[in-house]
Parts: C-alpha cells; sequence; structure tokens
C-alpha cells in the first residue's frame, strides 16, 4: 500500500507559521512530490463552519471542552475527506495545524490537560500522526506585537487570538514542552529571524523526508 507523507506547521498566534507553509509547498513541489495543502480547524465545507464558531469573537466564551470538541469535530472531517485519502494516494499532506495545536492551546492554554486531548486524540486520530511537526517559536508577547499590527492596518484578533498574555504564554510553554517529549518528530526553529533563514532551517528539517521517499520510490520502481 502507498502511504504519503504528513507534515504540519504550528506555532503561537503571529509566528509567521502560514508564510513559511507556503514557501515550503513551493519547495516541496519544485522537488516533484504532490502536494495536498490544508488547515486547522477548517480544510473542508463543514470545518470551514465549524472554524466560523471557534474564531468569531461574537461566539463569546466557549466551555473548553466545547472548544476541545468542536477542534476534533472539523479535524475528523478534514481526516476523512482529505488527509487519508491523500496519504493513501501516497501524495505529500501539508497542514496549518493539526492535533498538537489542541494538546498545547486545549491541553495547556484551556488547561484541559493532556490525557483529556489524549483522549479524544486516539478516537479521531488514531495512527494518523504527523511525520513531521515544525513548531516556529516566538515569544508570545512579541508574536502579539506582531498580530496588534495587522489588527491596527485591519484584520481584526479572533476569539482565541484575543485571549489574555496568560493564555498565550501557556501555548507556548505547552509547544516547547510537547517538542521536548518528542525531539525526533517534533521540532522547533526560532520564528524570530529573517523569512530566508528561517525558510532554510525549515527546508532542511524537510529535505530528509523527500530523499527517503525518493529513494523507497526507485527502489518499489525496480522491484516491479
Ligand atoms: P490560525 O489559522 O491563524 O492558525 O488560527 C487558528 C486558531 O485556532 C489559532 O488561534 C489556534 C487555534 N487552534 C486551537 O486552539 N486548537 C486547535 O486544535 C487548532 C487546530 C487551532
Amino acid at each position: 500500500m502507498k502511504s504519503g507523507l504528513f507534515i504540519t506547521f504550528e506555532g503561537v498566534d503571529g509566528s509567521g507559521k502560514s508564510t513559511q507553509l507556503r514557501r515550503a509547498v513551493q519547495y516541496i513541489r519544485q522537488r516533484g512530490h504532490r502536494v495536498v495543502v490544508t488547515r486547522e480547524p477548517g480544510g473542508t465545507r463543514t470545518g470551514e463552519r465549524v472554524r466560523d464558531i471557534l474564531l468569531a469573537s461574537k461566539t463569546g466564551k466557549l466551555a473548553p471542552l466545547a472548544e476541545l470538541a468542536l477542534m476534533y469535530a472539523a479535524r475528523a472531517q478534514v481526516l476523512e475527506e482529505v488527509v487519508r485519502p491523500a496519504l493513501a494516494r501516497g501524495e505529500v499532506v501539508v497542514s496549518d495545524r493539526y492535533n498538537t495545536a489542541s494538546f498545547a492551546y486545549q491541553g495547556y492554554g484551556r488547561q484541559l490537560g493532556t490525557p483529556t486531548v489524549r483522549a479524544f486524540d486516539r478516537v479521531i486520530c488514531g495512527s494518523t500522526q504527523p511525520d513531521l511537526t515544525i513548531i516556529l517559536d516566538i515569544d508570545p508577547e512579541r508574536a502579539r506585537g506582531r498580530a496588534l499590527g495587522d489588527a491596527r492596518r485591519g484584520s481584526h484578533l479572533d476569539r482565541i487570538e484575543a485571549a489574555s498574555l496568560a493564555f498565550h504564554k501557556r501555548v507556548r510553554a505547552g509547544y516547547l514542552a510537547i517538542a521536548r517529549r518528542a525531539p525526533e518528530r517534533i521540532k522547533l526553529v526560532c520564528a524570530e529571524q529573517s523569512i530566508d533563514e528561517l525558510q532554510n532551517q525549515i527546508r532542511a528539517l524537510i529535505e530528509p523526508l523527500l530523499a527517503r521517499r525518493n529513494r523507497n520510490s526507485k527502489l518499489e520502481t525496480r522491484k516491479s
């Protein structure tokens, strides 16, 4: 059976993750791989509707468990519609956030704890875990400065971005703790460097996985 490659990007709000993801996707495509790009919460019609509920300020306060359940509801949908089919076709899936965000934001940020998030994760993600997770690390206070800058330029802060600085500090601490527990799969990169420098580091993390795929597909071609 073919199996693809699953790469996820993570980081506190304002870390510059989406820009880096776009450039990384360009790079993977240039190297000749088919890439499916998605995001969470969202990535499907239903998931995008769930995203609206989760991020709209007019939603107001959500019970932390309701927030977690909605994140996993959107995830169940994108896994079924997008991620698992693409991986089964042997493609590269790049997701702007995935389950590590739930561990960091709901587990640490909302203080639900890792075991509660893990319970959802076992049922909904199961063995569909990323091959590589890249966390863009930045001090939330500085990242917040960037987000507020954007807000003043017109894009307003969403419900989660608008949460307290203490919340965002717990999220960052969560990401750091999670990365320490799985250093072979979860890589931290410092987001406070130039866009090009950061992109080079990210490409260096992705490259060995692409090279391994190329070697494996050559072996398969030789066998057949
Ligand atoms: P983003 O698209 O800018 O990354 O925004 C998504 C927001 O949702 C961001 O504040 C992080 C948050 N989030 C969670 O709290 N838990 C999750 O599981 C995911 C995927 C996102």
